[in-house]
């Protein structure tokens, strides 16, 4: 593990990443973009590790969104191919680190090796304790938010639930991150600066940061860089004192 300027107490307990920048990456290298998401995989497995090792809670990742299946078919496939190679190589190794599998988003709309592949991980991984690792696949903010508002309108019209009695509480308990503490960095590579349907409840407070790095080139001394940067800032959640 580098050295750390990193200061363990005051670690972010969830953070999300929207990998972004692997097709300028392919782009840039003079390579096929399916080149750019493998590279972006290989980035990935470093941070999960990494993330495992210093102790985050949760750890968010937007691999797949509502709005990916309109790019051309070859890339949906290579996205598809990767997330299957992913979880058949890295099973193993992530049940050893006692990491937990979550995935965010609607496993039915996905082909059925990977929603079988998906749902394995998560069974095999559900007694672990260590790091929970979130896959945002086939994923929408506001898809995840209309869910919920679907499953209170049913208990509502079940007679199991007061409309006077729906709260805050009551939303998050239907999310997918269900009993996961709230988003508390947000980090996006590339330069970009949108949440791009990501995690739109569970951001609400987050810090946010932009490294202008894409994806693929994303590093550790990144990802600490990034860590360092939200424990520089002042959280108040509205208030005056900070948090
Ligand atoms: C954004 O880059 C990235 C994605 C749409 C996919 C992210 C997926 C991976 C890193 C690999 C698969 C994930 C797992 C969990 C195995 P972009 O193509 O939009 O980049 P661009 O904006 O430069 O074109």
């Amino acid at each position: 593990m580098p050295e750390l300027s990193l200061e363990l107490s005051r670690l972010p307990r969830h953070i999300g990443i929207i990998m972004d920048g692997n097709g300028r990456w392919a782009k840039k290298n003079k390579l096929k973009i399916a080149v750019g998401h493998r590279a972006g995989t290989e980035a990935l497995r470093a941070i999960i590790r990494n993330a495992s090792d210093i102790g985050i809670q949760a750890l968010s990742l937007y691999a797949f969104s509502t709005e990916n299946w309109s790019r051309p078919q070859g890339e949906v496939d290579a996205l598809m191919g990767l997330l299957l190679d992913f979880f058949q190589s890295e099973i193993d190794e992530l049940c050893r680190k006692n990491v937990r599998i979550l995935i965010l988003g609607e496993k039915n709309g996905l082909p059925p090796a990977q929603r079988q592949a998906l749902t394995d991980a998560e069974t095999r991984t559900a007694g672990n304790t260590g790091l929970w690792l979130n896959i945002a696949v086939n994923y929408g903010g506001r898809a995840e938010l209309a869910r919920a508002a679907r499953s209170i309108a049913q208990a509502v019209a079940d007679g199991q639930l007061e409309p006077n009695a729906v709260n805050e509480q009551t939303v998050e308990d239907r999310l997918y991150t269900a009993g996961l503490p709230p988003v508390d960095l947000l980090i996006r590579t590339s330069g970009e600066m949108r949440l791009s349907n990501f995690m739109l409840w569970q951001c609400a407070y987050a810090e946010f940061v932009f490294p202008t790095t894409l994806w693929p080139d994303f590093t550790l001394g990144d990802f600490h860089a990034c860590i360092a940067e939200y424990q520089n800032r002042s959280r108040r959640y509205g208030s005056r004192e900070e948090h």
